[in-house]
């Protein structure tokens, strides 16, 4: 039998999993104080549904989902992303007859039938939000003013922002046909599916990979000078609103997104750190999604953070977010006294604090190793004495420092030394924002 995970899935150990609770925990913080509530949708989805949204020109639909037949001969699939499930439930679930705008986040597993590589994988997570019914462009400035919050929160930066309009299908019939005009001549020596991307979607030949295809997209004509009136001030606005909330971005031209449902705002936060992939998030504007599928008009614009990628680059910046916390107090016992520790531990536990205590009969030395090796900020060693006057000495690691202190009072100690370090945490994090 083979014990190996499938290609391209992983295991996720204790170490990732807290720091992947605290990245989740901060963007529900951050979705909801921008007024988001969160969805969940179905793994699979039938097939047609990304075949629709997504769009059969895409590699995604082309080559990378992972489609099956059910007991019951349904064609369905593994979601490969979320913004067309997300769609689906709006549309089946009656959101249009909701308040407008809908403003919805998730945090999905998608699956993705593609070459293995750092921070590239088949089964990977995003965090993604979703604005369905405003078409103005105050909605697409501030899902990419959140995601800039959302960084902040994390410590993050040099990810930086790259923008583009890729225009409406009106405007975009005339790019197409530039962008024919100027590939025709070249398409004998491109790739196979260039051949099938001039057909369908000329537009996915700018985001091709092979070296040849690549090098022409440098020349190729730009769709921000084909821009309908309507497009061209929708843009604007955008970079505006960028520019008033001190966003700072990169214009480029070739942006174009792997998707096929994007009308006129894309975007990417791309970082230099995680090698070939380092697009950390992706998003834009899907005017047309929601008539695609199911015949109504609604507008949409939202974006996917990749969880994976993002890890990767807060271990390139060095940034130590989500690792778990120090214990507040490792309780030292002896036999005789480890039943007296454990239900001190307990206590201390139930009020809210994080405490370690031996479970298995070390020696007073080895429990001391293992207070240093969890970087416990405190030490308190309970022997009969202690137990009997129900008084402890409780030392400090960071600098040896003790107190004698009644075994009753360990606890709010130990409450008032983390809001202390709270607070200077606070403090730090509020300066820096502020300037102050
Ligand atoms: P996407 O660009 O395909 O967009 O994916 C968004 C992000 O997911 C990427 O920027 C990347 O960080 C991560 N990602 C994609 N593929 C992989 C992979 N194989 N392994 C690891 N991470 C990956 C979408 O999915 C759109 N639904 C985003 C969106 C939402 N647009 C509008 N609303």
């Amino acid at each position: 039998m083979n014990l190996n995970a499938p290609r391209g899935t992983k295991d996720i150990l204790p170490e990732e999993a807290e720091r992947r609770r605290a990245l989740e925990r901060t963007f529900a913080e951050v979705c909801e104080r921008y007024g988001f509530g969160e969805i969940r949708v179905p793994t699979f989805e039938h097939t047609e549904l990304f075949v629709r949204g997504v769009g059969d020109a895409s590699d995604i639909v082309r080559k990378e989902m992972y489609t099956f037949l059910d007991k019951g001969d349904r064609s369905l699939t593994l979601r490969p992303e979320g913004t067309a499930g997300v769609a689906r439930a709006y549309i089946e679930q009656g959101m249009s007859s909701w308040p407008a705008p809908v403003k919805l986040w998730y945090n999905m597993n998608m699956f993705r039938y593609e070459k293995m590589q750092k921070g590239r994988y088949r089964e990977f997570w995003q965090l993604g939000c979703e604005i369905f019914g405003s078409a103005c462009p105050q909605a697409d400035a501030q899902l990419i003013g959140m995601l800039v919050t959302f960084f902040d929160d994390l410590g993050l930066d040099e990810v930086n922002l790259e923008i583009n309009s890729i225009g409406c299908p009106a405007c975009r019939a005339a790019y197409h046909q530039a962008l024919r005009d100027y590939y025709a001549p070249k398409l004998k020596d491109m790739c196979d599916d260039c051949h099938e991307r001039f057909e369908k979607n000329p537009l996915r030949m700018l985001d091709c990979k092979e070296a040849y295809c690549h090098s022409l997209a440098e020349e190729a004509p730009a769709q921000l000078d084909y821009l309908c009136d309507d497009c061209k001030e929708h843009f604007d606005k955008v970079k505006s609103y960028l520019s008033m909330m001190e966003i700072p971005y990169n214009l480029n031209p070739r942006l174009v997104r792997g998707l096929d449902y994007y009308t006129r705002t894309v975007f990417e936060f791309v970082s230099s750190h995680v090698g070939t992939q380092g697009t950390i998030c992706g998003g834009g504007r899907y005017d047309g999604l929601i008539r695609e599928i199911g015949n109504i008009d609604v507008p949409g614009v939202g974006f996917a953070l990749g969880v994976e990628r993002l890890l990767l680059e807060l271990d390139a910046q060095g940034i130590p977010f989500g690792k778990a916390a120090r214990p507040d107090l490792y309780i030292a016992s002896f036999p005789s006294t480890a039943a007296n520790a454990l239900d001190l531990a307990q206590s201390l536990i139930r009020s809210g604090l994080k405490v370690e205590t031996d479970v298995m009969d070390r020696s007073l030395k080895a429990q001391f190793k293992a207070a240093d090796r969890m970087e416990a900020h405190y030490v308190l060693v309970l022997g009969d004495t202690e137990v009997s006057l129900s008084r402890g000495k409780l030392r400090r690691l960071s600098d040896g420092s003790e107190q004698d202190v009644p075994l009753t009072a360990v606890g709010t100690l130990l409450h008032d030394y983390r809001k202390k370090l709270a607070s200077a945490k606070e403090n730090d994090r509020q300066s820096t924002l502020f300037k102050l």
